[in-house]
Order: structure tokens, then sequence, then C-alpha cells
């Protein structure tokens, strides 16, 4: 798709309502700087009329040159997360909080850096935009930047999560640690642990 002339700041409106025509506005998103040093956009993936929506933070290096959400270690941690489970990853909505891979440049490897409030703020409409078209029953938060993003900012991850908390559009929201939190454990036995833990907080999408 050819790049269109988009001022900075903005990002074009959609054309019509579907969450085809959100995607492609996204694709040209310049309302924060992050579109600068990113491959592309990295926008949610899976049925419309998906029953649940994942959030993750932001696509990694991985999904950045794939132009798909979660398809690295984290997503692949979350893949074995749902087959525990018994849940089709193709029947869920898998999206971001930020559309864009942030990242400091150290030799060959492009390290992950956290968005900071402003760049969540410019991607929330995105967001906003895709739960507002999907509607879905239940939205699952992976990791503290997604859960602010949909559960505000007073929001306590290793307090709450596991927890349903209903949202003002009568969805149900569950939150839980981001699964890079488990790989960067440095022993088998606490990888172990929080693995359970993260399957557990997702076991809850069974009830
Ligand atoms: N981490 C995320 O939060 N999202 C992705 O898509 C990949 C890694």
């Amino acid at each position: 798709m050819p790049k269109r002339n988009v001022p900075e700041g903005t990002a074009p409106e959609p054309k019509g309502r579907s969450l085809s025509a959100l995607r492609e506005a996204a694709e040209d998103c310049k309302r924060c700087d992050l579109w600068k040093h990113a491959t592309q956009t990295v926008f949610g993936e899976g049925p419309a009329r998906a029953r649940i929506v994942v959030v993750g933070e932001q696509p990694g290096d991985k999904e950045d040159l794939a132009g798909h959400p979660f398809v690295g270690p984290a997503g692949q941690l979350f893949d074995k997360a749902l087959d525990e489970l018994g849940i089709d990853r193709r029947q869920v909505y898998v999206t971001n909080a930020v559309k864009h891979f942030k990242f400091e440049q150290r030799g060959k490897v492009r390290l992950h850096k956290s968005p900071n409030p402003g760049e969540q703020r410019a991607c929330r409409l995105w967001l906003e935009g895709e739960l507002a078209r999907i509607k879905p029953e239940v939205v699952v938060c992976l990791g503290a930047i997604a859960a602010r993003n949909v559960l505000g900012t007073k929001f306590k991850l290793m307090q709450q999560r596991g927890q349903w908390i209903e949202l003002p559009s009568g969805a149900r929201a569950i939150a839980t640690v981001h699964p890079s939190f488990v790989l960067r454990q440095r022993d088998s036995a606490s990888r172990e642990r929080e693995w359970r833990g993260f399957v557990a907080d997702l076991s809850a999408l069974l009830d």
C-alpha cells in the first residue's frame, strides 16, 4: 500500500466505520514519533466479531518485521497458554495498546523500550476504535501497560491480576502479567511459578 502524505502529529480519518477502515487509517499514523523508526504499524488481527480481545503492550522486534502481533517469543508463550487451556487463537482478536515498535538500537540488536504515557495516549484511539467495533464480551490485558490503557491508570497489576472487572461498555476485563515477564525470569523455578500463575489467570476465560 503506498504511503499517504500525512502531516506529523496526525493520522488519516478512517473511511467508514468498519474495522478494516480503521486498520487502513492506522497504517499511516503519525500521531506520535514512533512511526519514524518502526518498520510498520502492527494492527490487531482476528475475527471482527471475536468474543475475546487480547491486548498486549506493543509489537516487538519480530512483530515489527512481520507486521503481525504476538508472533515472536512472547507470542509463542501466549499460544502455548491458549493451547493448554484449549482456546483456539483463531477465534481471538489479538492487538496491542501501542501499534508501533519502540526500541533502542544497541549494535545490531533492537532492544524493547516501554512506550511513554504520551505515546500511549496518542495511540489510544486505535485500541478504543477496535474495541468499539468488535464489541467483545471479554477483554484480556497482558501486562501493566495494556491494563492501564483498558482499566485506567490506578490499576495495580500485581494486586488485581486474575480478577474480573466490568468495563463501561458492559464487557468484562481481566489482566495478567505479560508473557515476556514469564520469559524474563532468571531461573527455571521462577519461570515455572510465573508460567503457572499466568495460565491460572487466563483459565478464568473458561468460566
Ligand atoms: N509483546 C506485545 O505486547 N505485543 C506483541 O505483539 C509482541 C510482544
